[in-house]
């Protein structure tokens, strides 16, 4: 059953529907296991990959979409997390088939769309959503149409979409213009819209929240931190987390931490008002192209993530979030697009103004490989140096003798 968040109203599985036909809020697809169904170890012996947790997935079985996404690093950053005082884990997305958690999302969303038996699929997208699309859509032998904002998607996600065979338009707008685009051309049903407002897509993404917590031993961490774009992803965790919640997998829940680009950030404007109305914001600037959105499809979720679980939401500048990067980088060898730095940006900035307590587990999620976007982290490079074939010059070159 998919049910809308706003008033409830209540819609069929097999409906093809983005929004409430009542009062057009955004759409949940319900879903209600408990421990005396599907106990816990059942996971335990499966492959590490995000159909481990198929019972919470509501779709048939029959038609998976899947290249494997999901099972991603978990790993302790002793490094900057003693810099920190905290108990740091990084959960890496980037390793993900395409180098982005919208794996999981689309991996769900297209079994979803082989269900209703549709022949085109479509988004819009900073990049990362059309990289993964375009390959899962390859997967599935469907069309896909992907609609980008010209001159603001990273090479890498712009190589992917392009070479799996996605009809790529580079649309004169940004991602919020673009979104609205391809939307009214899903409401006339020439293709199924798989951006995040499809509540399938947050199905898949909930995963993270599974794996994290099953990782920990049926605990939740005392955190979240994740970089927000259009807040589908933050609240995708927070569902899948309630889900093994009240399941009676565990006892705990984790604070819900959003992060925003300064120049991107209605949410956490919505937040410092302490209010559930969020204001667009016109014209979104970042140099994290992928959190570069205005107008956030799923700023109700989000914000209710954030409020219920008695998370926070804070902004960082674009050289908070390059400095995060290199560090993230050089000090743990884990290669993270811009975006994701975020949340490791937000996270010491909240541990500076003292948001975030000494000695806190957290979680950060990294959203998305570094090699997305190749530009910036050659920008942030020193040149390689160029010498001869020669051990003489190597030995002048690397100790000056
Ligand atoms: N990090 C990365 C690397 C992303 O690509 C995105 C979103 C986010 C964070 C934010 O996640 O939107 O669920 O709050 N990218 C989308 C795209 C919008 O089109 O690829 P969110």
């Amino acid at each position: 059953m998919i049910k809308c968040v706003n008033c409830n109203a209540k819609f069929d599985d097999n409906e093809v529907i983005y929004t409430c036909k009542n009062c057009g809020s955004v759409l949940e697809v319900v879903v209600d296991i408990d421990k005396s169904d599907v106990p816990r170890d059942t996971f335990d012996c499966r492959r590490d990959v995000l159909w481990k947790y198929k019972e919470f997935m509501p779709v048939d079985e029959t038609n998976i979409v899947s290249i494997d996404e999901g099972g991603t690093p978990f790993c302790k950053c002793n490094k900057i997390g003693e810099e920190l005082g905290i108990d740091l884990y990084v959960k890496v997305e980037g390793s993900n088939p395409t180098g982005s958690f919208k794996d999981r999302g689309m991996s769900v969303g297209m079994t979803k769309a082989m269900e209703l038996g549709v022949d085109t699929v479509g988004c819009a997208s900073t990049g990362n959503t059309s990289a993964s699309l375009a390959a899962y859509s390859a997967r599935a032998g469907l069309r896909c149409v992907v609609l980008l904002p010209s001159g603001k998607v990273a090479l890498g996600k712009l190589a992917q979409a392009m070479f799996h065979g996605a009809d790529v338009f580079s649309v004169n707008g940004n991602f919020d213009e673009a979104l609205e685009t391809v939307t009214a051309l899903a409401l006339e049903k020439h293709l199924y819209l798989l951006n995040s407002i499809n509540p399938y897509r947050l199905e898949g993404q909930k995963s993270i929240g599974f794996e994290i917590v099953h990782e920990l031993g049926w605990k939740s961490p005392d955190r979240i931190v994740l970089p927000v774009g259009n807040a589908g992803n933050i609240s995708a965790i927070w569902k899948g987390i309630t889900e093994f919640y009240n399941a009676g997998y565990m006892d705990n829940l984790p604070m819900m931490t959003g992060i925003q680009a300064e120049g991107s950030s209605p949410i956490t404007n919505a937040f410092r008002k302490k209010s559930m109305d969020m204001v667009p914001v016109e014209n979104p600037e970042t140099i994290a192209t992928a959190i570069r959105i205005g107008a956030p499809v799923s700023s109700i979720k989000a914000l209710r993530a954030i409020y219920d679980s008695d998370g926070y939401s804070d902004t960082v500048t674009d050289e908070e979030i390059l400095s995060a990067q290199l560090e993230l980088a050089r000090k743990e060898g884990i290669g993270v697009e811009p975006a994701s730095a975020a949340s490791i940006a937000g996270l010491k900035k909240l541990v500076d103004n003292g948001v975030v307590d000494k000695g806190e587990q957290v979680v950060c999620i990294v959203t998305g490989h570094l090699l997305k976007d190749p530009n910036t982290a050659i920008n942030a490079s020193i040149e390689p140096t160029e010498i001869d074939a020669d051990i003489d010059a190597l030995k002048k070159a690397l100790f000056n003798k």
